[in-house]
């Protein structure tokens, strides 16, 4: 070999090891997310005082600027019970949970040193309301998220403020954003010293490039300390998973780890007006065609400024946690269930494949049909329950290799209130059948 290929072939085994290491700890740390499959948003700030928009309202005229950013002084915090929250967080079976660190207002909700615009410094709470949380959660067993928004609107040296108005153009004042960039890459320092969140969830990467927000770096930054800290993709790529906004998806999202983030009624924040609540039905039917697909279900709750979680959500949060425990094996640690075709609903699948889980869509009692299904059933039921299903192989056709058709009645006193769960534990691990009918 040549002296001059010798070092090169053994810089590219060098890299590649680095590279297959990164990639391997990039794909072992996703493992609890990908188990986790339900979390609880909260956004909780100065926006709760009003019932504004968050940030939004002045952004968009509402409200002026001062007359948004005067909530802070109502903002008490009076009545926060950081334990009762992530109780109540644990109960609906949410495994982690994300709370707005910071908003595109730029008010801090913990003791930032970076400036001084902070729920503590500025408003009656007086209080880092933070720090007892993140301990309530992980007290808890919950994981801990860190909402943060990259855009700071009220920031003197941030160029976007209102919808049709900026404060600077960046080309004329690289030395304001080169302060920006030292002001929230030292906030995004502070929030991973102080709580080493397991999962970093950015906002608002859309207003400024890879480059200008400085990407890597900003994802270095958290690795370096904590390198199983997980990130959304709002990081202009450079984040570890998918977040859909609101919008249920109707096909797989590509990616192999994606949440779709959600509110219960139509806003994000408190906002007294906002009755308009999904049942705990449609929360639940949503969450299930999130795991079905692969995906997580990150449900939002707005807390009022006083620190209280009104009714309306409490009891969403405990009808899904119910739900949650009787249809456990069905939802945490399994994975999206079969292709479209084979069954009318939503399912998911246990790790091995070798158990199916069907959700009853429109609280349907039998029969139910599966189709397509290449396996032997050995014991189909009622998943919570002490119920036996007889499932009926119609159409089998002895001399074809086409499986038939699964019939099963489901007696209407093993339905869930919400939505039933049939449990086929199966001899294999699950084949299906993806023809056009022919033999
Ligand atoms: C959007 C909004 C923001 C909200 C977030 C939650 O990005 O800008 O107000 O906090 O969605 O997903």
């Amino acid at each position: 070999m040549s002296k001059i290929f010798l070092p090169i072939i053994l810089l590219f085994i060098v890299l590649n090891a680095g590279f297959s290491q990164k990639t391997t700890h990039d794909s072992l740390k996703m493992h609890w997310f990908g188990d986790a499959k339900l979390g609880i948003f909260i956004h909780w700030g100065i926006y709760a005082v009003k019932g504004t928009d968050e940030s939004w309202a002045f952004y968009n005229k509402k409200i002026n600027h001062a007359d948004y950013m005067a909530q802070i002084g109502g903002f008490t915090a009076a009545k926060y019970d950081p334990e009762y929250w992530a109780q109540l967080i644990r109960e609906s079976g949410a495994r982690y949970s994300v709370l707005t660190t910071k908003h595109h207002d730029g008010v801090a909700l913990w003791d930032t040193k970076m400036n001084d615009l902070s729920i503590p410094k500025k408003s009656p709470a007086h209080k880092d309301v933070l720090t007892p949380f993140y301990k309530a959660l992980r007290k808890n067993g919950v994981k801990c998220g860190a909402y943060f928004s990259l855009i700071d609107w009220t920031h003197p040296d941030y160029p976007g403020f209102l919808k049709d108005s900026t404060k600077y153009k960046l080309t004329e004042h690289p030395e304001k954003w080169a302060r920006f960039k030292t002001f929230f890459q030292g906030q995004i320092a502070e929030i991973q010293a102080q709580f080493n969140p397991d999962l970093w969830w950015f906002d608002g990467d859309w207003e400024h490039s890879a480059e200008e927000w400085e990407a890597p770096k900003v994802r270095r930054l958290i690795l370096d300390k904590n390198p199983d800290a997980i990130l959304n993709s709002r990081l202009q790529g450079y984040g570890d998973y998918g977040t859909p906004e609101q919008h249920v998806p109707v096909v797989r999202p590509k990616e192999p780890y994606w949440e779709l983030c959600m509110t219960h009624n139509n806003n994000w924040g408190w906002q007294p007006q906002d009755t308009f609540w999904k049942t705990p039905y449609e929360i639940i039917t949503i969450f299930a065609d999130a795991i079905a697909n692969g995906g997580n279900l990150l449900l939002d709750i707005g807390p009022k400024a006083d620190g209280t979680i009104t009714p309306e959500q409490v009891n969403i949060l405990k009808e899904l946690g119910r739900w949650n425990k009787k249809h456990e094996e069905a939802i945490f640690g399994s994975i999206g269930g079969l292709p479209n075709g084979h069954f009318y609903g939503p399912s998911t699948l246990s790790k091995d494949s070798t158990t199916l889980y069907l959700f009853l869509p429109a609280r349907a009692s039998g029969p139910v049909v599966v189709k397509g299904l290449d396996n032997q059933i050995k014991e189909a039921s009622v998943l919570g329950t002490t119920q036996k299903l007889t499932p009926k192989i119609v159409g089998k056709i002895s001399w074809s290799a086409v499986p038939g058709l699964v019939y099963m009645d489901v007696p209407k006193s093993a339905l869930d209130e919400q939505m039933t769960v049939i449990r086929l534990k199966l001899d294999k691990p699950l084949k299906l059948y993806r023809g056009h009918g022919g033999f």
